[in-house]
């Protein structure tokens, strides 16, 4: 008889997104004439339309493979030289980053990428930290791999170093006094919208370097940095090629959640142990991986995303952050004016509010979704230290915005 991975049966309830989709389907159903209304600040789901430099690279791309001449099957699994080109000159080297083309492995996501990366790592044999509250995938990937026991009450899970990530501490994390072998970080943050200083993520490459850790770096929402001094990328940090992987997505500049592209980049300088002791380069193992498991992101979808770096691309890129950028402003004085503490959307398009005193993150949820039809993520969703705590997000038009933003205050102020 087969048997199934057990570690999936660790799993807490419902993946967060389905979840809340579920309980907003349920309410819905069950207020029917509610549902026209429901403004969806949930998950960080784009609403505005893709830039015309993507749609028409992808417009002359489809035309390509119409003709026999043109015509492409089978892509690099690590991604057409044209896209990783234009990655390395336009997203790292023209802002004095060190990072070559060959490094660059494009994808259809990053949200795969996060969790497919543990294929390269020893299942059970590493000592893995995530701050609290946390993008789920980071923590459920660990737990389908067997890299965790089961969860507690807290929903925290055994062997797991949970970095607790709070008001005080601006939502960066303190340097663990303990050595661990893999952390993951992600400024600016999912979910709290926070951002780390030059200085402290030099720490934190200080401390890997230190402790022979590897940083597995989620940059998905570099784009949204306003502050010229926060780094956009773990390689603007002196050290960080030899301890760190960095991820970054199309999604949320380009608007591409639904036409997916990503890349993982992984310097080649950087190691890890055989069990045997000997250290040896992960940049073949991911490259060896990817060519087993996945055969590339479309050749339409790699256009596109080139596209977003022409000069065309690039100020239809910044007009999307601007607009996304002015909701979070709007979202964050609406909360202010209520009187709710409230962090991020300023370099993140995620505002990170404080619940009103007694009310609980999911409690929060119920009621914003009853009282005023809006979606919000539940803090206690990210982790223990989100309980007290919602994520609005500003990927909407200005319109639902301008309408959340006015029914917030009305149920809350
Ligand atoms: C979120 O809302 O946290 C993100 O949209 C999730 C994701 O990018 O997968």
């Amino acid at each position: 008889m087969a048997r199934l991975n057990d570690h999936y049966l660790k799993l807490r309830a419902g993946y967060l997104f389905p979840e809340i989709a579920r309980r907003v389907r349920a309410y819905t159903e069950a207020a029917p004439d509610q549902a026209a209304r429901v403004i969806r600040c949930g998950i960080g789901d784009v609403t505005e339309p893709l830039p015309a430099a993507a749609r028409e690279a992808m417009h002359a791309a489809v035309d390509e493979l119409g003709e026999r001449g043109s015509f492409r099957g089978y892509g690099p699994e690590q991604g057409y030289d044209f896209l990783r080109e234009a990655i390395a000159t336009h997203a790292y080297q023209s802002r004095g980053v060190e990072v070559a083309a060959d490094e660059i492995f494009v994808s259809d996501g990053s949200k795969c990428d996060t969790g497919n990366i543990l294929d390269i790592f020893a299942n059970g044999a590493n000592r893995t930290a995530i701050t609290d509250p946390v993008y789920p995938v980071y923590v459920d990937t660990n737990v389908m791999a067997g890299n965790t026991g089961p969860a507690d009450a807290s929903g925290a899970y055994e062997g797991l170093l949970y970095l607790p990530c709070t008001a005080a501490n601006d939502f960066v994390p303190a340097i663990p006094d303990e050595p661990v072998d893999l952390v993951y970080l992600c400024y600016p943050n999912n979910p709290t919208g926070a951002t780390a200083t030059r200085e402290q993520l030099q720490a934190w490459v200080d401390y890997a370097r230190a402790n022979d850790t590897i940083l597995l770096f989620d940059a998905a929402y570099e784009a949204f940095i306003r502050d010229p001094e926060i780094p956009r990328s773990i390689f603007e940090i002196p050290g960080a090629r030899d301890c760190a992987i960095e991820f970054r997505s199309f999604s949320k500049n380009g608007g591409f959640t639904g036409v997916r592209c990503a890349y993982t980049v992984v310097p080649g300088e950087l190691t890890a142990l055989t069990s045997a002791g000997e250290r040896k380069p992960l940049h073949p193992l991911w490259s060896r991986r990817q060519s087993t498991k996945f055969n590339g992101a479309s050749y339409v979808v790699q256009r596109g995303a080139a596209g977003l770096f022409t000069d065309q691309g690039q100020a239809e890129v910044a007009a999307l952050i601007d607009h996304y950028m002015a909701n979070a402003a709007l979202l964050r004085e609406a909360c202010q004016q209520i009187g709710l503490p409230v962090y991020g959307g300023v370099n993140a398009p995620y505002v990170w509010v404080g619940c009103p005193e007694g009310v609980d993150s999911w409690g929060m949820f119920d009621r914003l979704l009853q009282q005023a039809q809006v979606v919000v993520t539940p803090g206690a969703g990210f982790g223990a230290a989100g309980e007290g705590y919602f994520r609005i997000s500003a990927f909407n038009s200005r319109e639902n915005v301008e309408e959340a933003c006015r029914r917030l205050r009305q149920a809350l102020g």
